[in-house]
């Protein structure tokens, strides 16, 4: 069943009516710009075709009951008096969105709330922050306010580092919130200006899964966010986009290498981001696909967020694709997927390649999809 019948048919289910209001939200894949939004940089997401959907129906006064139908798992608590849940998976989520709006003065009110997604967890396409996203335009529309695209995505940002306890940065809610259908978005994570490049029309972006799922990652994730923090504390700068390659140099052999290489990372990808975003608007795939391997090479050597899965999956993609275009392991890191750019004429071939050539931990083969670049989050009709 598509998921918005899915949606309905759990929503009736749970709740005996029809929802009154529908959101969704997109997962994002990151073409380039990796760890670099928590560092003020940039970064330059499309969003994909794979969504969250929420179903909303309120009832002033009331608990607010949510059905996470995917998982077969609910919660209930009253919106004036949301608390995180230690261990609290995907409640931690819902409950910290509705205190970052309380907080931020909108009266969340109760009713009945039915949940459901596409997006793989744990595979880098931000099911997180869409949830999000989908729960604030939800929540908004049932307080009667509307809000600019920039605003939800921030305030889902706060409520992924609030009551989940992620340090992220702002790329996956900006993503899923302000990204147009057909485009590509740079992101300036400081100032949030955001640009959007139209992805020429015989490019195509293809996602393959490496299976391994995250591990772990929200502790290795705020480690770096440290470790890029220390740098920049050592080079005298607010954040590591104000860094250049000659502060770099100069602070070998006194800044630990650990943190160093990070900085390198950080440094190379915001150059690598803008000079992308240039070369996608030009039509140039060549350069597109060099920053890109040099992207995930920065990822393996200076950043440590690769793993065998995605390195392999890499070298796949860039020996299938050839010169115009390139490959890198996308999102946070420790596994999760591979995003390709490519000609469309390349898809079959590299396709092939990659199922010829490359199994999951599991020993399957791995999940890939081509996307289209996909519109922003909104409210849609049931
Ligand atoms: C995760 C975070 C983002 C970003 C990426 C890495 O997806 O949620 O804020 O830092 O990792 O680029």
């Amino acid at each position: 069943m598509m998921l918005a019948a899915r949606l309905r048919a759990g929503f009736v289910d749970a709740y005996g009516a029809a929802p009154h209001i529908n959101s969704r939200a997109p997962g994002r894949v990151n073409l380039i710009g990796e760890h670099t939004d928590y560092n003020d940089g940039f970064a330059m997401p499309i969003a994909i075709g794979a969504e969250t959907r929420v179903a909303f129906t309120p009832v002033a006064g009331a608990d607010l009951q949510v059905a996470a139908l995917d998982l077969g798992e609910c919660d209930r608590f009253s919106p004036a008096r949301v608390g995180a849940l230690p261990g609290g998976g995907w409640r931690n989520y819902v409950r910290g969105t509705v205190d970052e709006l309380t907080r931020a003065g909108i009266a969340v009110p109760g009713g009945m709330l039915a949940i459901a997604g596409n997006i793989a967890r744990g595979t880098g396409l931000s099911s997180s922050a869409s949830l999000e996203v989908a729960l604030v335009h939800a929540l908004l529309a049932a307080a009667g306010v509307e809000w600019p695209a920039l605003d939800i995505a921030l305030l889902a940002q706060r409520a992924e580092c609030g009551f989940p306890g992620v340090r992220c940065g702002n790329l996956d809610q900006i993503a899923s919130a302000a990204t147009r259908a057909g485009h590509a978005l740079l992101i300036d994570c400081r100032s949030l200006a955001l640009r959007t490049i139209r992805m020429p029309d015989d490019v195509a972006v293809m996602i393959v899964q490496s299976g391994v799922e995250r591990g772990l990652v929200d502790g290795e994730y705020n480690t770096r966010r440290s470790e890029c923090e220390r740098a920049a504390a050592f080079l005298g700068v607010a954040a590591l986009r104000d860094a250049d390659d000659a502060m770099l140099h100069a602070a070998i052999g006194r800044l630990d290498d650990r943190a160093w290489h990070r900085a390198r990372h950080v440094i190379g990808d915001n150059r690598r981001a803008l000079d992308a975003a240039r070369a996608l608007a030009a039509d140039d795939l060549i350069a597109t696909g060099r920053l890109m391997r040099d992207s995930h090479l920065s990822q393996a050597q200076d950043f440590g967020i690769t793993v065998p899965q995605t390195d392999r999956l890499a070298d796949l993609l860039n020996a299938a694709i050839g010169v115009d275009g390139g490959a890198r392991q996308t999102g946070g890191g420790f596994g999760g997927a591979v995003v390709g750019v490519m000609r469309r004429d390349r898809v079959d071939a590299v396709r092939d390649a990659v199922l010829a050539h490359y199994r999951t931990p599991a020993g399957t083969p791995p999940d890939l999809c081509i996307e289209v670049p996909a519109d922003g989050a909104g409210l849609v009709a049931g």
